[in-house]
Parts: C-alpha cells; sequence; structure tokens
C-alpha cells in the first residue's frame, strides 16, 4: 500500500445505507432503483434518456452496435485513450483508426487530425474527455454533422458533469459513455450509463441491454406483463439494484467530490509550479472548459525516464500511474494498426507518449498532500535525469 494512493474513493455510511436497504427489500435485480438511477443521471447530464448498464466498456460496444456498425465501418479514436474504446470497435468486427492528440497542453483528440481520418467508410468518432477536460465538442460535431453525418459516441467516463461551450459532456453525441468503476469521481464498484436524447436509439439499447427481451423480470413480477418477446440480437448487460442505490448517493455527492478534486487539483498545480522543474509540462493550462478533475496528468522533462521516476516516487510512497499507453502501444495491439504508419502519422503522441505520468488526485486530500506529491516529483526527477 501507497502512503499517497493514486486516488481514494468518497464512500461512507450514506452508501452502506443505501445498499443494505435494497439487501433487506430482497428485490436485488434490474427495477425501481436502476429506473431512478437512470432518471437522475440524465436529469444531471441534461439528455432524455439513460440507460444504466454493467460497466463503462459494455456501454461503449452497445453504443456501437445499436448504431449497427460493423465490419467494413471505421470508427476513429485519439491514441491516448482507454483500451476499452479499442475493444469495443474490435468486437463490433469495425475498424479503428486512430487520430493524434492535439498538443502537449490538450490530451484530446485533435480536430484537425479526425478531419483527415475521415473517410467513406467513417461511421463514428469517439472522443474522450481526457482526465476531466472536454474535446472542443463544438468543433468536433460541426465536423461530424457537415456532410457524412458521422455519429459521435463520447467516452465521458472521467468527465461527469464536466462541461464545454455551456452543455455537458455526454449530451452532444448520439450517445455518452459512462464508467463507475471504483477510481472514477462517482462509482458503483463496477457499472456504467449511456446518454441519450434519441428515443429510437435507447429504444435499441435497452432491448440489447437485456437479452433482446421485451419485458423486464420487474414488468412480470409487478404483474405488468406475463410473457415476453426477443426482438432483437442482445446480451446481459444489466445493472443491478444494490450498484443503482450507491451509484443514486454518489451521483449526490458528485458536484462535492468534483469541487474538492477542483480544489486539491488547484494546489497541485501550484505546488508543482512552485517547485520549478525544467522540462515538466502540466497539460490543461489553457482549457476553455469546465473540467470534473477526474486526473492530474503532467509531461515529464524529456531527459528523465519515467520507469525510473516512477520507481522514485516509490520509494517515496507515492502511487503514480499512466493514461495512457497509446491505444497501437501494445503487445496485442501494434500489429492491429498498419506498422511504422502512426509514426509520421501521429507526431504528438509520439512526442508526448513517454512522458505521461499520472499523479495522486483525490477529493479526499489536503494541502499538505500536494506539497508532499510536488516535492517528491521534484526530488524523483532530479534523481532520474
Ligand atoms: C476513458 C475510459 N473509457 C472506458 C472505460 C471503461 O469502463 P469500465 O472499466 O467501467 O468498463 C474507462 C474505465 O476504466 C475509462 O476510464
Amino acid at each position: 500500500m501507497f502512503e499517497i494512493p493514486l486516488t481514494e474513493t468518497t464512500l461512507d455510511e450514506e452508501e452502506v445505507e443505501a445498499a443494505t436497504r435494497v439487501l433487506r427489500s430482497k428485490w436485488l435485480t434490474m427495477g425501481a432503483e436502476v429506473a431512478a438511477f437512470e432518471q437522475e443521471f440524465a436529469a444531471a447530464i441534461g439528455t432524455r434518456e439513460a440507460i444504466a448498464v454493467s460497466n463503462g466498456t459494455v456501454a461503449l460496444e452497445l453504443s456501437l452496435r445499436a448504431l449497427g456498425l460493423g465490419q467494413g465501418d471505421e470508427v476513429i479514436l485519439p491514441t491516448i485513450t482507454f483500451i476499452a474504446c479499442l475493444n469495443a470497435v474490435r468486437l463490433c468486427g469495425a475498424t479503428a483508426v486512430l487520430a493524434d492528440v492535439t498538443s502537449e497542453d490538450d490530451l484530446t483528440i485533435s480536430i484537425e487530425d479526425v478531419k483527415r481520418k475521415i473517410t467513406e467508410r467513417t461511421c463514428a468518432i469517439i472522443p474522450m474527455a481526457h482526465s476531466g477536460f472536454p474535446p472542443d465538442m463544438t468543433a468536433l460535431m460541426r465536423l461530424a454533422n457537415g456532410g457524412r453525418n458521422i455519429a459521435v459516441i463520447e467516452d465521458g467516463c472521467h468527465a461527469p458533469l464536466a462541461e464545454i461551450a455551456g452543455r455537458k459532456i455526454g449530451a452532444f453525441g448520439i450517445a455518452g459513455c459512462w464508467s463507475f468503476f471504483g477510481n472514477k469521481n462517482m462509482t458503483t464498484g463496477e457499472g456504467g450509463m449511456i446518454t441519450t436524447n434519441d428515443p429510437d436509439f435507447a429504444a435499441r439499447v435497452r432491448l440489447m441491454r437485456s437479452h433482446g427481451i421485451t419485458k423486464t423480470t420487474w414488468d412480470r413480477a409487478r404483474g405488468h406483463a406475463s410473457s415476453y418477446d426477443v426482438a432483437l440480437v442482445g446480451t446481459n448487460a444489466r445493472m443491478d439494484e444494490v450498484r443503482a442505490a450507491i451509484g443514486r448517493v454518489q451521483l449526490r455527492k458528485l458536484p462535492g467530490a468534483n469541487e474538492g478534486r477542483r480544489n486539491f487539483s488547484g494546489q497541485l498545480r501550484a505546488a508543482l509550479a512552485k517547485k520549478n522543474i525544467t522540462g515538466l509540462v502540466i497539460p490543461f493550462t489553457r482549457h476553455q472548459g469546465t473540467s470534473s478533475h477526474h486526473l492530474l496528468c503532467v509531461l515529464l522533462p524529456e531527459d528523465a525516464s519515467r520507469d525510473r521516476v516512477m520507481d522514485e516516487m516509490k520509494s517515496r510512497g507515492v502511487q503514480t500511474s499512466i493514461h495512457y499507453p497509446p491505444l497501437n502501444g501494445f503487445g496485442g495491439t501494434r500489429s492491429y494498426f498498419e506498422s511504422g504508419k502512426w509514426v509520421e502519422e501521429l507526431p504528438v503522441t509520439k512526442r508526448i507518449a513517454g512522458r505521461i505520468l499520472t499523479l495522486p488526485l483525490s477529493p479526499t486530500f489536503e494541502q499538505q498532500v500536494a506539497e508532499r506529491v510536488a516535492t517528491a516529483l521534484d526530488e524523483s526527477v532530479k534523481a532520474a535525469r
């Protein structure tokens, strides 16, 4: 265990009580709690509908499947995003195309590079609000809607309640995809959500989440239905009542938790600036929107070994991570993308991929943690040059 872990949750007695209430009710599978969580989440994001699912990866995959994407269809992803985005595309049988990230300051998808990567086969784009900072959604939506009507599936997993151009992330595209994994701004342990303003898309996702079956067990238990039909090919991607009850409490706490993250993030940025570490870049200093401050990533100086810095941080009791190695940098993905070509086409990724380092960030951390992390990073970079 680290003295300063990467993050901490905000779980307390409220979630224990919510989970216990559901257990005592003896109705555990998708029912009234899930329905209430969906309504409350949709209201928080500002979409007509929200559909709870078992995790964020399935949210992405179901969104792609509900759009009918498959073989021959191209989906554009940023290089620096979580592997779930690529896996969802590959599981559907579609083809993933990489777009570079914008700059050292903006680790979200480069709109200019998306423009270059669009072909006649492009059917979807999956932007991701890296660290909680939304991409330029106005420009991206203009590009997607101009001409070919390309679907935008927003990966909002880092960014619940984050905004750009006066609108919440997850309310721009046909779908917003969410994860409530244990390290997220709000958690249900495992869990996910899809937000949308499109009722037909929502209806398809709802069917696909539960085997394509037209009536749920909850409908039948309440006597609202005695039988069911199967309308399309689906799976079991349902959320359960215990998670939904925990999620509802976490959602109520989310504005406060995001504010706590913003405070600590400000303290850590200020503490790092005071250290004046030559060559260190702290991204998103010029961002125009409202972040949910999920992560605080830095780019290490070019002459410091990241492995060495991470070891030095560890020896000082500070956990660090990497968000993320580029999608084309893994053993199981390298050969999938055309070998070598990306090196020419993804210059920002090439420049920063080996330098990204995630520092601890939690709404529960206080000023002294910021000072300790900044001091540890200063010492670790010196040792690793
Ligand atoms: C950016 C991003 N996309 C997708 C996912 C996938 O979510 P899950 O872990 O709930 O499947 C995550 C969560 O880890 C994530 O951070």
